[in-house]
């Protein structure tokens, strides 16, 4: 089975989590896609969903489903969203994509997040997929010399500007054996806007699409 078709297993059970939301978070990236795509059967169901990214709003609009405010929608109680990778403590490495800070907001408003991913991002250990953090662009050279102080080998995303016109170091050479410890050292780097670990906000359930069916982990 290709991995196109285990994410898209992992998304479509992200249905039954919906159980009787109006309105939903939504994440990005090719897992999400799936999931949007597979929320056409929900339209009539759905007040609306707040996005995590441009991609995904537009996305949500062309399947005719309204994107909302944050500021508006309020506690959210479920978000779908993907990861680069995922442990078994359902703490997460996000950003593939560039759109971390707002996943992240989103996760943090949301009673619920609920990841969804193929089972090649499972892993031992986090810090295999490049850790992104997202910057602002005049601490580029500062906040990449703390990074490397902290081990890391910062590579700067080149050609790409986040939705949130910032920048993003993408960090090579970690292995996160404490990623609550090191999401909130390198939240503490004053030029720093968001980094990719979700660890603090880790994921409530995670759907790993599989050859056999999907594996639910759940914390
Ligand atoms: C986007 O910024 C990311 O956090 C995505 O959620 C992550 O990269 C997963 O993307 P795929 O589903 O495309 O692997």
């Amino acid at each position: 089975m290709s991995t196109e078709d285990k994410k898209q297993r992992a998304a479509r059970e992200a249905l039954k989590w919906l159980n009787d939301a109006r309105v939903i978070g939504v994440g990005t990236g090719s897992t999400v896609n799936h999931f949007i795509a597979a929320l056409k059967d929900m339209r009539g169901r759905l007040d609306g969903a707040v996005s995590s990214s441009t991609a995904s709003t537009q996305r949500l609009k062309a399947m005719g489903i309204p994107v909302l405010d944050l500021n508006a929608a309020g506690e959210l109680p479920v978000y779908v969203d993907g990861a680069d990778e995922a442990n078994r403590h359902l703490q997460l490495i996000k950003g593939g994509g560039g759109a971390l800070t707002r996943e992240k907001i989103v996760a943090a408003v949301s009673k619920r997040f609920v990841c969804i991913v193929d089972d090649s991002k499972l892993v031992q250990v986090l810090g295999g997929f490049p850790l992104p953090v997202e910057v602002i662009p005049m601490a580029r050279s500062h906040v990449a010399r703390e990074l490397v102080k902290l081990g890391g080998r910062p590579d700067w995303r080149q050609g790409f500007v986040t939705d949130n016109g910032n920048i993003i170091l993408d960090v090579h050479g970690l292995s996160i054996m404490d990623p609550p410890r090191l999401e909130s050292e390198i939240n503490q780097i004053t030029g720093v806007v968001c980094v990719g670990i979700f660890a603090h906000r880790p994921a409530d359930v995670l759907l790993v699409g599989e050859s056999n069916g999907v594996r639910t982990l759940s914390g």
